[in-house]
């Protein structure tokens, strides 16, 4: 069956190679504007019990010639303690503005203490809470408000995901999927949407 013609506007779509950079450019792109789509993304690892676990966090670094992404975390948070026991997660973006679904692959490793405290000192005061509140987070509480927040550099983890795979959507006037593996270069390959 014919295909439509490809929107101009959608030509970076069109090969494997644009595609993977487009990619990495609307990551880059959550980074550094806080209205991006990729500015929360969503984390999912495996959870203790098994069972698949996702949440949102705010992507705070993508480096495509590092291939790596970053996420920042309060270490006693259960993320943390699932990523230490299988270092394996995925995170997923729907960018609208380019009709672009995001899937990495990736492998985590949790860096804290002095291997963080330069990134502390870079945290903002108002972020800074998010990391170091009384009782850790996830522990039950008798009512609603009762925990504090003071902030706490033992307490702050940073997340660092090396990309091994990105499965890439894109919904254009023609839908077109490609998986890139780290293992074969980032060659890609196209798949039936
Ligand atoms: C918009 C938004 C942004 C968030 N950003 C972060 C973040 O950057 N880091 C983080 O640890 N939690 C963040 N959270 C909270 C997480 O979604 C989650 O509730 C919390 O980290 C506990 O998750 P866990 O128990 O799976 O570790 C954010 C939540 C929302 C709604």
């Amino acid at each position: 069956m014919p295909r439509n013609p490809t929107d101009p506007s959608e030509i970076w779509a069109q090969s494997l190679e644009t595609l993977l950079d487009a990619a990495w450019a609307r990551l880059v792109r959550g980074v550094r504007d806080k209205r991006a789509a990729a500015r929360q993304v969503t984390l999912s690892t495996l959870g203790a019990n098994g069972w698949p676990q996702a949440r949102t966090v705010v992507l705070r670094g993508a480096d495509k010639d590092a291939g790596q992404l970053e996420v920042h975390t309060d270490l006693r948070s259960a993320k943390v303690a699932e990523l230490r026991a299988d270092p394996r997660a995925t995170l997923h973006v729907w960018d609208a503005r380019v009709h672009l679904q995001i899937r990495a692959e990736l492998r985590a490793e949790i860096l804290t203490g002095a291997q963080v405290a330069a990134r502390w000192d870079r945290v903002p005061d108002g972020s800074r809470m998010a990391y170091g509140s009384a009782p850790a987070p996830g522990q039950p509480i008798a009512q609603a408000l009762e925990y504090t927040k003071e902030p706490n550099a033992q307490d702050f983890a940073v997340v660092q995901l090396q990309v091994l795979a990105f499965d890439l959507v894109h919904l254009g006037r023609n839908h077109r999927r490609a998986r890139f593996e780290h293992a074969d270069g980032w060659a890609g390959q196209w798949l039936a949407p």
